[in-house]
């Protein structure tokens, strides 16, 4: 078996009728077919005077001259004679590699190819620290988040290339999306004081992240430092009336008019001269139950909706939790909201824990950080029919949080239907397995870096697998995540287990 070692020699550029070309070339490839020295999609490269050529094994394909004639090859078939006892077929059989050039590195810097490699030249192995160079990866400081597929190279992109422009993380379910997210949580709350640490709010819609509040630094195995992380239940959670304008709560309710609104701005604005420590909804339906120059529809209309509102359970005087203490740099706060059913509930919660972190944010109130939303899709669907609350200001965030540092994270497994504006936002993709063709044809349009190659690429990954894009790494790379340090106890895996536990 040919040595894998970096910088082995692994084959020899030949000439095809328009290559070695600026972008493309072959090579043969050396050493025993079945050894399988190069795999599709791995790194290889061709040191020549002007730099190192960085290419990508794009195909392979298998040459074998005794079978070239169909009529030869079926003549010795139909005698029942294999080929391979007459001729010595098997050492004409060699493996020609297809290559696409993905950079020129010279003196420690990237440059655009702008030679053709030569016929003859050598192809080697990659070396290490070269291709870390290339894909700007961050040996030191970056997020350990798995190895480059076909290497040993850990993929390490540093926080500022992965997360400062936002972050998409798209695929089918049981892809890997959420264990992915795992590991980035564990790196982020790994990082010490000194490397910089965001705040990070994770939306649980299944609560499957709560077991993350079991941490332990030697969990991580980290030796100093402290794992700081708070689990809240959407339960919990009290959004107060006081912080609410008229427009806040007829977007609440589907269909108030603007005659309606303006009744109840004026409501409003009444309670906050009366009653300056707070107010609840009770209060307002108690006014306005009371106000005779109101008219009557409108009185009976307004009731009935404020009378939904206070049924959710979500509204009071407070605000519980407050999230200019709750949310601190290198803190994990998991907003669990696994208890509620009601989408409606969901989206409330939602909207009004994003609305508080951008204003929070743009004064300066609370630190950088990142917020991890799982099921982006409910919360911000590309569809105008949809119920969909916080939405718009999801796409406030997308468009201006980079500006001062309000992050976001998105995961879904139908990324046709998140919406584009905010799709499109997320200079950073993490592709993990998808099937489903108008996912993939959506997934190919909101991205630059993808190509149809790499987009074929994604149904064939495996569970855990995954596509980086956008400004984390200079080329579109396959990764594949580390596992977990840290596994969450008790939870079930699949279906046999879940019936063994039950059926007692
Ligand atoms: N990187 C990985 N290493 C090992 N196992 C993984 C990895 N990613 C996913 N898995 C397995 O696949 C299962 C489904 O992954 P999950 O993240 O829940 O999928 P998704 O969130 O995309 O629906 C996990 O429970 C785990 O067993
Ligand atoms: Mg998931």
């Amino acid at each position: 078996m040919t040595e894998k070692k970096p910088y082995a020699k692994i084959g020899t550029v030949i000439c095809e009728h328009d290559s070695p070309n600026v972008m493309n070339f072959s090579f043969v490839v050396e050493g025993d077919v079945e050894d399988l020295v190069v795999r599709r999609g791995e790194f290889v490269i061709v040191d020549t005077k002007d730099g190192t050529v960085i290419a990508r094994v794009q195909n392979l394909v298998r040459v074998n001259r005794y079978y070239q004639h169909a009529e030869a090859v079926r003549e010795y078939q139909s005698r029942g004679e294999p080929l391979r006892s007459i001729f010595p077929t098997d050492r004409w059989q060699y493996t020609v590699a297809k290559v696409q050039v993905l950079g020129l590195w010279f003196e420690d810097r990237p440059l655009r190819p702008y030679f053709a490699v030569s016929p003859g030249a050598q192809v080697r192995r990659v070396k290490e620290d070269i291709l870390a160079a290339f894909l700007k990866l961050d040996r030191e400081e970056g997020l350990r988040l798995g190895k480059l597929a076909h290497h040993e190279l850990e993929f390490s992109p540093s926080i500022d290339r992965l997360l400062s422009k936002h972050l998409a993380i798209l695929a089918m379910s049981g892809a890997g999306k959420s264990y992915f997210v795992s590991v980035l949580l564990e790196e982020m709350l790994k990082r010490r004081k000194e490397q910089g640490r965001l705040a990070i709010i994770v939306v649980d819609v299944h609560g499957e992240y709560t077991y993350l509040k079991n941490l332990t630094p030697s969990s991580l195995e980290i030796q100093d430092g402290l794992i700081d992380v708070e689990h809240i239940r959407a339960s919990h959670i009290q959004i107060p009336v006081k912080s609410l304008e008229a427009e806040a709560l007829g977007a609440l309710v589907a269909d108030m008019s603007a005659v309606q609104v303006r009744d109840l701005r004026r409501v409003i604005a009444e309670m906050r001269k009366t009653k300056q420590d707070g107010y609840t909804l009770n209060d307002i339906i108690d006014y306005v139950r009371n106000d005779e120059t109101i008219s009557k529809n409108t009185r009976e209309a307004l009731v009935g909706w404020l009378i939904n509102l206070e049924d959710t359970g979500l509204f009071g005087r407070e605000a519980l939790p407050d999230i200019t203490s709750t949310v601190k740099s290198g803190k994990l706060t998991l907003i669990d909201l696994s208890d509620f059913i009601s989408l409606k509930k969901k989206q409330i919660v939602v909207s009004h824990l994003v609305n508080e972190l951008l204003y929070l944010r743009r004064r300066g109130t609370i630190p950088p950080f990142l917020l991890v939303l799982e099921e982006a899709h409910q919360f911000c669907p590309e569809s105008r029919h949809e119920l969909a609350l916080p939405k718009s200001r999801i796409e406030t965030i997308a468009r201006e949080g980079r500006k001062f540092f309000a992050l976001l994270c998105l995961i879904s497994q139908r990324p046709v239907k998140l919406s584009t504006t905010v799709l499109s936002q997320c200079s950073n993709q993490a592709i993990l397995r998808a099937t489903n063709p108008y996912d993939l044809e959506h997934i190919g349009r909101s991205s630059e870096g993808i190509d149809r190659e790499a987009l074929d690429t994604i149904t064939t990954l495996e569970v855990g697998e995954a596509l980086f894009v956008g400004e984390t790494v200079s080329v579109p790379t396959f990764v594949k995540i580390r596992k977990r340090h840290f596994e969450p106890t008790g939870t079930i895996q699949d279906l046999s287990q879940a019936m063994k536990k039950t059926d007692k």
